[in-house]
């Protein structure tokens, strides 16, 4: 393990050190390896991986294998950053028993992970607190929960109407209070999140939900240009699908023009063997 790792308490602390959150995805050992060289405080083993790896429109189909599977992948970058995993749809809702059982599980089996995160408000509390009580740090995750999708009428922002933004608030709090030790807001407007992170113990990171809160959170593939359709609220530091497609028809254009593999992408081998065959 490096000897700078960050841990839960580092991320604790951040909520009154101010010092800003960077938390990103990452799916496999290569990413992950380059997102933790370029300083970020979290890696999340996000079941967005449904839609980055796996072509899926939902996250719901993602099993606890899958999970594992790319958890276990990026655990071998050895990272400082702190790796979290989603506890994928269905793992932990039927009960704090199951719930416990699951996490316990992604937390042997997928290579030394520093916690799991749990979407899901009030009525999710019970579980989160189970888990916490197992001795596993989770990170809570509220506002638009993807997992939830049918339930919250689609994928858009959650919390324009009073209820809602009540509503809201009160998940915030009640898995605050259930021991999380940092938690996801996506989609929410930006004054509901800003006083969310003021109302609550724990920091929070937003995505789509404004710069007030403890720190952020972006998909891999949306900021590298990866995604074919990247929500409103993320932003585009590279273009690496451009770039990979110019690198591939580079390399099929010198494969059918003859101009690779050259000499020096051979080998050799001493000529008199090759006169005995
Ligand atoms: O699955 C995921 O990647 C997430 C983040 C976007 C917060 O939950």
């Amino acid at each position: 393990m490096p000897k700078d790792k960050i841990t839960i308490h580092a991320i604790r602390a951040r909520k009154k050190s101010r010092k800003k959150i960077c938390a990103m995805t990452a799916y496999d050992c290569t990413f992950a390896r380059l997102v933790d060289r370029a300083g970020a405080d979290i890696i999340l083993v996000g079941d967005s991986l449904a839609n980055t790896v796996m072509g899926l429109e939902s996250t719901v189909p993602v099993t606890m294998e899958q999970m594992i599977h790319h958890a276990s992948a990026v655990m071998k970058a050895d990272p400082r950053a702190l790796v979290a995993v989603d506890m994928p749809f269905g793992s932990v809702q039927e009960s704090p028993q199951r719930a416990v059982r699951n996490s316990v599980r992604i937390f042997k089996q997928a290579g030394g992970i520093d916690a799991v995160k749990i979407e899901g408000g009030k009525k999710m509390a019970g579980v989160i607190a189970a888990v916490v009580q197992a001795n596993i740090p989770v990170i809570g995750h509220v506002g638009l929960m993807p997992q939830y999708r049918a339930m919250l009428g689609g994928l858009k922002v959650q919390g324009k109407e009073l209820e809602a933004a009540r509503q809201i608030l009160e998940d915030a709090t009640a898995v605050a209070e259930a021991g999380c030790f940092a938690m996801v807001l996506e989609a929410v407007p930006r004054p509901l999140a800003r006083l969310i992170t003021e109302r609550i113990s724990v920091p929070t990171i937003g995505i789509g939900a404004g710069p007030e809160c403890d720190g952020q959170i972006l998909v891999l593939h949306d900021i590298l240009g990866l995604s074919e359709k990247a929500p409103k609220f993320t932003r585009q530091w590279a273009s690496l699908a451009e770039q990979t497609v110019d690198a591939v028809s580079a390399y099929c254009k010198d494969v059918c023009e003859g101009n690779f593999p050259t000499d020096e992408h051979s080998f050799h081998m001493d000529e008199s063997i090759l006169e005995q065959l």
